[in-house]
């Protein structure tokens, strides 16, 4: 429990920078932070891409994987075997699935978020 604290403190601390204060704030709503959250080193970028994908895609492709169809993993490897191999390509696997993933359309996932995804998953998963 103690982790996830930890945890959800990651995104609030951003916007802690602007407010300038470092009481601790009532943790409200942590961001759907149910997953590990690897550490946050990261710039600012790039966290974006993981938490997003924490929050819409870890729960059916935890660690890069796939609970419902490991042949269809995020791995590198698998997929460039399956011909996915710019963020165009998982941009359009988003926006059409093959066949059980959910649709995530521009509404849920404008672009530039999309692209986030795709661009932290190409990058994490080798
Ligand atoms: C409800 C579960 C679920 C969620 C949530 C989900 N996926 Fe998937 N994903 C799947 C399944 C199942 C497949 C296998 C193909 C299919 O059935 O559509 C898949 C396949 C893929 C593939 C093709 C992998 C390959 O090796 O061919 C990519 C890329 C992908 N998902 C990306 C994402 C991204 C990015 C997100 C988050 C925006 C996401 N998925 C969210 C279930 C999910």
């Amino acid at each position: 429990m103690c982790r996830l604290n930890v945890r959800a403190a990651v995104l609030p601390a951003v916007s802690l920078l602007f407010v300038a204060g470092c009481s601790q704030e009532p943790a409200g709503k942590p961001q759907q932070a149910s997953r590990p959250v690897v550490t946050a080193a990261g710039a600012v970028r790039s966290q974006d891409g993981e938490a997003l994908f924490r929050q819409f895609c870890a729960s059916c492709h935890p660690d890069g994987g796939n609970v419902s169809d490991p042949r269809r993993s995020l791995r590198g490897t698998v997929l460039r075997s399956n011909h996915i191999t710019t963020a165009d390509d998982i941009v359009r696997i988003m926006r059409n699935p093959i066949s059980r993933m959910i649709r995530f359309d521009a509404a849920t996932l404008p672009d530039r978020d999309a692209v986030a995804i795709a661009e932290y998953v190409l990058t994490t998963f080798k």
